[in-house]
């Protein structure tokens, strides 16, 4: 996943690049770069850039004191795929020509073949990457054509395969910009004074307007300051731009006075799951309102049934939702590691009904199951994040989770706004079927309406939990064990914690510690239980105290007033009541809090962790 910004107006352009590639790092931040296109009155203009390894922070240094003055520019933040992150693999890239530059964020799957046809014709490509083929091919479109640049990136991507969010800028043409996607995302913002905009997400694009146009796939778009905004097909055909209205606000993607924008987003979930059930939950009726489930009813109705893809914590989701479906609607539910799925030539049926969980919408692995899904004439409804996304517009129908843009790579509002979304979603099918008695209906929706409120008491323990954390920033490995709803949390509270403290965390099912993991259990060993008052309570504390019986630190996640559990644990964190279907909402919280400040205890960089993006567009 990359970040890209461009600019071309009135102002000068770098300023705007550069603080839109701050808001845009955590979607890949090993290498940094700006093009920009300097008149120098009478003289041609100059095509300059600055590109280099690390941060965006990096460039900015490496541009210095540099004036680099002019009104049109492009920007790239860079998480590698092709080549390894230095200076010459850092976007952007230019021609031999040193007439066009190009910033790309995506793979183009066919760039060897075109890379060496390029090298027959006597290009000097200078990087590793799959992005240089492509500046380097419209070039030669342009040249060898004797095109226009608009026209030579159409008939350049048509020799090309793969995924795409391109923009270019072209010296001999300084008041034009050109941009393009196909299965990677591409936000243009339309300015007040005729600015255009363009960036991966509407993030970098606020500050200026709220209007927008979400490009589509095999869709290029000519912004030219004296004639407008144009769109075409790959294939030349008019699309009439769809301007939208942006809801998010600016202060939305600032810290808000938190250390880290992960701990922001975890104390934003009482109102993120406010939002994802407002409007969703009628109370005086006694109803879920979902369109993007009663406008398609017959699918879900005649479902035999339902397949769950996601990757990462999306998939816990994913898990959580698979007893919610059966609990509540007597579906079967198969949950799918979106990557597993599209390769293994899947068996899928027309009355199969397929829900896609994505945060980003754009994970490349979940594009790609959802078209395997609907190739085979299954119905997918996408639950996403942000709107406008890959897989939400690709999907049939769907719903926002609205839980506002989530910067931590680390996801914690979204993992409680999919299960918010989802449990209205089980609970609406389960009632409509038949298959959910009416009054234990009335009494759930009642009782998840209230979790906002639960959620803030939960987050009240933050203190109790920093402490419990101080006690295991030494750790090497970390057990999360929980049952039923609990087990899907378990895994969650396990990659949470690895993923930001660098801690080695398993999430399993607690019945199956006898079955390898009980080997584990030592005195230096944390065993986390998830064990709130439930069906299997019992079970889980015979669980407890086995690992007490050899030594285990315990730290149980219990519900409040429960003295037996607590009476085992080293550590105890409570959890208000509520039904079982409903506690992965109140119980995933403290385990979010846990694995943040080990991770700050730790040192460790907790909104970009190692080797991880925000959303990964890549195979
Ligand atoms: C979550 O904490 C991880 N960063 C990661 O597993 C993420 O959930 C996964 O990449 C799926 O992303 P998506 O929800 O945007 O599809």
């Amino acid at each position: 996943m990359c970040g890209i910004v461009a600019y071309i107006g009135p102002k000068p352009a770098l300023p705007i690049v550069i603080s839109g590639l701050k808001r845009l790092e955590s979607r890949g931040y090993d290498s940094a770069g700006v093009a920009i296109i300097e008149s120098n009155g009478n003289n041609p203009d100059t095509l300059v850039l600055r590109k280099i390894k690390g941060k965006v922070s990096n460039l900015i240094e490496h541009i210095g004191e540099e004036e680099l003055k002019g009104t049109v520019a492009i920007g790239h933040t860079r998480w590698a795929t092709h080549g390894p992150p230095n200076d010459i693999n850092a976007h952007p890239h230019r021609a031999s020509s040193d007439r066009i530059a190009l910033i790309h964020n995506g793979i183009i799957e066919n760039y060897s073949t075109i890379k060496k046809t390029l090298h027959n014709r006597g290009h000097a490509l200078l990087s590793d990457t799959d992005s240089e083929v492509l500046v380097h091919l419209i070039e030669e479109v342009m040249i060898s054509g004797k095109m226009s640049l608009g026209n030579a990136v159409r008939v350049a991507l048509k020799q090309v395969t793969g995924a795409y969010a391109i923009v270019i800028i072209d010296r001999e043409n300084p008041t034009t910009l050109i941009a393009a996607r196909k299965s990677s995302p591409l936000v243009i913002g339309l300015g007040e004074d005729g600015a255009y905009y363009v960036a991966s997400d509407a993030t970098p694009i606020i500050p200026y307007t709220k209007n927008v146009v979400y490009l589509n796939d095999e869709e290029i778009a000519t912004l030219d300051l004296d004639k407008g905004l144009k769109i075409r097909t790959v294939s030349n055909k008019t699309v009439i731009p769809e301007i939208q209205a942006l809801e998010i606000e600016i202060e939305s993607i600032e810290k808000g006075g938190y250390d880290h924008f992960m701990l922001k987003e975890i104390f934003e979930q009482p109102k993120s799951i406010r939002d994802s059930l407002r409007g969703r939950i009628d109370l005086k009726k006694g109803e879920v309102r979902m369109s993007g489930v009663d406008d398609h009813w017959d699918k879900w109705n005649n479902a035999s049934r339902i397949i769950i893809l996601a990757c990462g914590t999306s998939w816990h989701a994913g898990l959580v939702a698979e007893y919610l479906f059966e609990e509540f609607a007597r579906i079967p539910v198969e949950v799918e590691y979106a990557s597993e799925f599209r390769y293994r030539n899947p068996i899928i049926r027309k009355d199969d009904l397929v829900i896609a969980i994505s945060q980003s919408g754009e994970t490349a692995d979940s594009l790609a199951a959802i078209k395997t899904a609907k190739d085979a004439g299954a119905h997918v409804f996408g639950v996403c994040n942000v709107v406008g996304s890959s897989i939400s517009r690709e999907s049939h129908s769907g719903a926002y989770t609205r839980a506002g843009p989530e910067i931590g790579v680390a996801s914690t509002k979204a993992f409680t706004s999919q299960i918010a979304v989802l449990t209205m979603i089980a609970l609406h099918v389960g009632v409509k079927k038949g298959k959910l008695p009416r009054e234990r209906f009335l009494r759930l929706i009642s009782e998840l309406n209230g979790i906002p409120e639960l959620v803030t008491k939960v987050l009240k323990q933050a203190e109790l939990i920093d402490s419990i954390a101080a006690e295991f920033t030494e750790s090497i490995n970390a057990l999360y064990l929980g049952r039923g709803y609990q087990f899907p949390v378990a895994l969650e509270g396990a990659l949470k914690l690895k993923e930001i403290s660098y801690i080695h965390a398993e999430g399993y099912p607690a019945a199956e510690m006898k079955h390898g993991p009980i080997a584990l259990i030592d005195e230096k060993l944390p065993v986390v239980f998830i064990a709130p008052k439930d069906d299997v309570y019992e079970k889980v504390l015979s669980n407890i105290q086995e690992v007490k019986a050899r030594g285990g630190r315990l730290v149980v996640v219990v519900t409040e007033g429960d003295k037996e559990a607590a009476s085992l644990a080293d550590y105890v964190i409570e959890v208000p009541r509520c039904d079982a279907s409903l506690a992965p909402l109140l119980t995933s919280i403290p385990l979010q809090l846990l694995s943040y400040k080990i991770a700050v205890l730790r040192g460790c960089n907790v909104d970009q962790p190692r080797n991880l993006a925000k959303s990964v567009t890549v195979e």
